[in-house]
Order: structure tokens, then C-alpha cells, then sequence
């Protein structure tokens, strides 16, 4: 068990990404917490991961509120101890023509991927500080590497996550506090439906990774999994691409 006896906080728990991390997690032996706004997905995910054995618990909260990403820590901790790993895994996408993006638009997008992601991480160091280690894995997006038309809030937060990422690794390596994103390219989940609904578009883009297919959530979580663990113990700073290619073309 790759997470035995390690508490994890995982925003965006109760869908895609955050769901498979969830489960996966758990698996390995993490008692995780899991966010976001809507309470019925997460008590989903925490009623299962329980019914398996696993220990979860569903706190809502929005991360582009400061005193809600304070609270999602401490009702993680108060039940189940000290966070080790953070996964900042909530996340909001738009594709929007820059001369066509709203200021509320662009303030949504770099307030949850962004601030969101600096706002839990400041409320979970003090703790990993105190205890000399902790793993935090943000989840970015290969859209903050490479361009695409229509994703500037995106690829703007996102580049800006990985960024954040390679500073605080810097920051807190002497606290024993390792900090790496994951950046995959597209993965089946609720985000991307109405693109997939899109017979043309899903097409094109599935065209645009060499391996020919969007990834699964669960592919993404392994690589979060493992950066999570001790098996990643001198990998910090890092921005693991986990793309089918995207990157590479
Ligand atoms: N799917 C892809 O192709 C892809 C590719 C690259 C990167 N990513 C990244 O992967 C991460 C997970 O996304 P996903 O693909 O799994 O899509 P998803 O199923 O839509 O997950 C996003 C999650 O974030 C939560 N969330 C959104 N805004 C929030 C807020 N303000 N406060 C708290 N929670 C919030 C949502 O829950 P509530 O709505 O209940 O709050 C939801 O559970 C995101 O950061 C996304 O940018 C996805």
C-alpha cells in the first residue's frame, strides 16, 4: 500500500479526475477528504469508497473562497489527522475567444484554477511544516504548455499553476515538503462532455494526440498516485505530462 496510514485532501473529489484519484487513493491504503461545491457527487464517491472498506469523508466548500478552503482542511484533519497530500485537482475550463472573454469569466477561471489551487495550499502548510513533510500534486493542463485557440483564462491559469509549482518546490524543499503538477492532456470526464458531444470536434481532437484517444481518469490518477508517494521521494518541481503524445508533436 503506497499511501498507508496518510491522510489526503483532494479537491474536485466527486468527479473525473478527482473521483479516480479518490478511489485510487484509497485503495492504497489514504484516508482521503473530498471536495467541491455540490454535495451529491461526493457523497457518491465517500459512500462507496466506504462501502469498500476505505475511509472518506465528503466536505463541500468552493475554492475560490479563502475561509472554505480553511474549513475543507480542518474537518479533513479534525477526522482523520494530519494532511500529508494535498491534490489540488478542482478545476473550471472555457473555451472562449479572447475578445470575447467576460472580466467575471477570467476572474472564475484564475480564482479556481489558480488562486483555488495557492488558497488550499497555503491552509495545508502549516501543518506539513509542523510535521517536516508532505506531497502536494497540482493538476494543470497541457493546454498551459502548448497553445489552442479559445484557451487563454485556460492555459493562462494552467501555465500559471505549473509556475507555482516549480516555486513553492524551491520554497519548501529543506521543510521536507515536495510540490509537482501533473499535466494531462484530454481525459473523459464531465468537463470536456459537450466537446465530445461534438462528433467533428472529438474527432479532430482525438486526431491531435499520436495515440489517437483521449486518456481515462484513472490514468491520470496512477500519475498522481505516484507522485503523491514515496516512490516519487527526490522528484519536486516536476510537471509530469500525461498526454498520449500531445506534447511531444
Ligand atoms: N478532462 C480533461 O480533458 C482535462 C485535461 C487537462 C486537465 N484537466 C484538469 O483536471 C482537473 C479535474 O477536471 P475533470 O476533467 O475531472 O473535470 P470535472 O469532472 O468537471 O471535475 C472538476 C471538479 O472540480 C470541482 N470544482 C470546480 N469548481 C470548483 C470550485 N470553485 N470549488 C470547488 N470545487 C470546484 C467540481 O465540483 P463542483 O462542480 O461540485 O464544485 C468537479 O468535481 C481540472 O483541474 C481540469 O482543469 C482536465
Amino acid at each position: 500500500m503506497r499511501l498507508k496510514d496518510k491522510t489526503a485532501l483532494i479537491t474536485g473529489g466527486g468527479t473525473g479526475i478527482g473521483a479516480a484519484t479518490a478511489r485510487l487513493f484509497a485503495e492504497e491504503g489514504a484516508a482521503v477528504g473530498i471536495t467541491g461545491r455540490r454535495e451529491a457527487p461526493l457523497n457518491e464517491v465517500a459512500g462507496e469508497i466506504k462501502a469498500a472498506g476505505g475511509r472518506a469523508l465528503a466536505v463541500t466548500g468552493d475554492v475560490a473562497i479563502t475561509a472554505d478552503c480553511q474549513r475543507m482542511v480542518e474537518e479533513t484533519e479534525a477526522a482523520f489527522g494530519q494532511i500529508g497530500v494535498l491534490v489540488n485537482n478542482a478545476g473550471t475550463s472555457t473555451l472562449t475567444r479572447a475578445d470575447e472573454i467576460s472580466d467575471e469569466l477570467w476572474d472564475e477561471t484564475i480564482g479556481t484554477n489558480l488562486s483555488g489551487a495557492f488558497r488550499l495550499i497555503r491552509a495545508v502548510l502549516p501543518g506539513m511544516i509542523s510535521q517536516g513533510s508532505g506531497s502536494i500534486v497540482n493538476v494543470s493542463s497541457v493546454l498551459g504548455q502548448t497553445g489552442m485557440k479559445g484557451a487563454a483564462a485556460y492555459g493562462a491559469s494552467k501555465a500559471g499553476l505549473d509556475q507555482l509549482t516549480r516555486v513553492l518546490a524551491v520554497e519548501y524543499a529543506d521543510r521536507g515538503i515536495r510540490v509537482n503538477s501533473v499535466a494531462p492532456a484530454w481525459v473523459h470526464t464531465p468537463m470536456n462532455k459537450s466537446v465530445r458531444d461534438h462528433a467533428s470536434m472529438y474527432d479532430r481532437l482525438k486526431k491531435r494526440h499520436p495515440m489517437g484517444r483521449f486518456g481515462t481518469p484513472d490514468e491520470i490518477a496512477r500519475a498522481i498516485l505516484h507522485l503523491a508517494s514515496d516512490e516519487a521521494a527526490w522528484t519536486t518541481g516536476a510537471v509530469l505530462t500525461v498526454d498520449g503524445g500531445w506534447t511531444a508533436v
